[in-house]
């Protein structure tokens, strides 16, 4: 009879992979990558009025919140030690127009938000997100004439919102528009208005992906959009194309990068991270949560650990961290773990 431990071991030649993973204790020790709550930016969406916290329907879990509660969620995340918040508006219908006039305004919905959450809670990071697209009309993230989305002219407005978002309070501007030239643009404009400490984190590589669709029901731009967005994303193919475009944002003074979507994208990530040597930021986006938290209430898959392990991937790809509506729900989950 073929003795079948020597057989694998001639195989082998002894070496067994194995033997690290055969106890707990072995898997802790050799462990590459760690989730901590450092690694934490949590997205949050503003409502105009007062008190009010409502649902998302297509992102379970996750609310629009008026300022003074999210003012309290934002003390709820500093106390857990999530280091930052990115803020999103759901501005009303009636203030949005074709050229998204109300991001110009210095009191606007966003601005108030993050002035009433540095005031309360100064050290949690407040990081903005600018972009046109909650303030238009047709749910595009620039000047849209006749059937183009005006780059120059965009990048113009982009760049005074950025200055009134820092007047506010905004630690870090994170232009999420992918518009050419608006990192150089916009750090021109911070600088000159005296804001030289507030960084710039760019959506460098957004591609043109389905995964945004419950975002969009949560800020409602969803039913206005007219068209896609493939003229100003990246297409999903393309991985040489977005490096280069990383590229030209790291030239133009970009502190922080971000990959977007997450998931589906991990190469890109990696190849960022090893291109630039910046601190490099995934968006688990609302598809990504949304794909998870149906599948657990069907039943199919353990949530929990599905929120563990994507985020744990992100890290092991080369991520520095990970802007995730789990936020809370993972520092929560670390902490109790201690
Ligand atoms: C657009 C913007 C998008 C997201 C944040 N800012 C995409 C879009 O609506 O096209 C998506 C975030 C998510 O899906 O979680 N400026």
């Amino acid at each position: 009879m073929q003795d079948k431990t020597l057989l694998v071991d001639d195989i082998t030649g002894h070496r067994r992979m194995r033997r690290n993973r055969k106890a707990d204790w072995t898997r802790r020790l050799v462990q590459e990558n760690r989730l901590t709550v450092d690694d934490l930016i949590w997205p949050i969406f503003i409502i105009p009025g007062e008190g009010i916290i409502e649902p998302i329907a297509a992102m379970p879990g996750v609310n629009r919140m008026t300022i003074d509660k999210a003012v309290e969620a934002a003390k709820e995340a500093a106390d857990l030690g999530i280091p930052a918040l990115a803020t999103f508006p759901n501005v009303e219908m009636d203030l949005r127009d074709e050229t998204g006039s109300q991001i110009l305004e210095a009191n606007n919905l966003i601005n108030r938000a993050t002035a009433a959450i540095k005031k309360a809670v100064p050290n949690i990071g407040v990081i903005t997100d600018v972009a046109l697209d909650p303030f238009t009309s047709h749910g595009h993230d620039g000047i849209l004439r006749g059937n183009e989305i005006v780059n120059d002219e965009t990048v113009e407005q982009i760049v005074r919102a950025a200055v009134l978002q820092a007047d506010a309070g905004s630690d870090i501007i994170a232009p999420s528009d992918m518009m050419d030239g608006r990192i150089g643009a916009i750090r021109r404009g911070l600088d000159a208005a005296g804001h030289q400490s507030v960084g710039i984190m760019s959506y460098a590589t957004k591609f043109a992906s389905c995964y945004y669709g419950p975002y969009r029901e949560a800020i409602s731009t969803g039913g206005l959009l007219k068209g896609d967005k493939k003229s100003y994303y990246i297409d999903p193919a393309n991985g040489t194309e977005a490096l280069r475009d990383a590229a030209l944002d790291v030239e133009e003074g970009a502190d922080m990068l971000m990959v977007k979507p997450g998931l589906p994208y991990l190469d890109i990530c990696w190849r960022m991270k090893e291109a630039f040597g910046l601190p490099v930021f995934a968006y688990q986006v609302s598809g990504e949560y949304a794909q998870i938290k149906a599948a657990e209430a069907n039943g199919w898959i353990d949530g929990e650990r599905a929120m563990l392990e994507t985020l744990l991937c992100f890290k092991r790809a080369g991520c520095d961290g990970i802007l995730t509506y789990f936020a809370v729900d993972v520092a929560k989950y670390l902490a109790a773990k201690g």
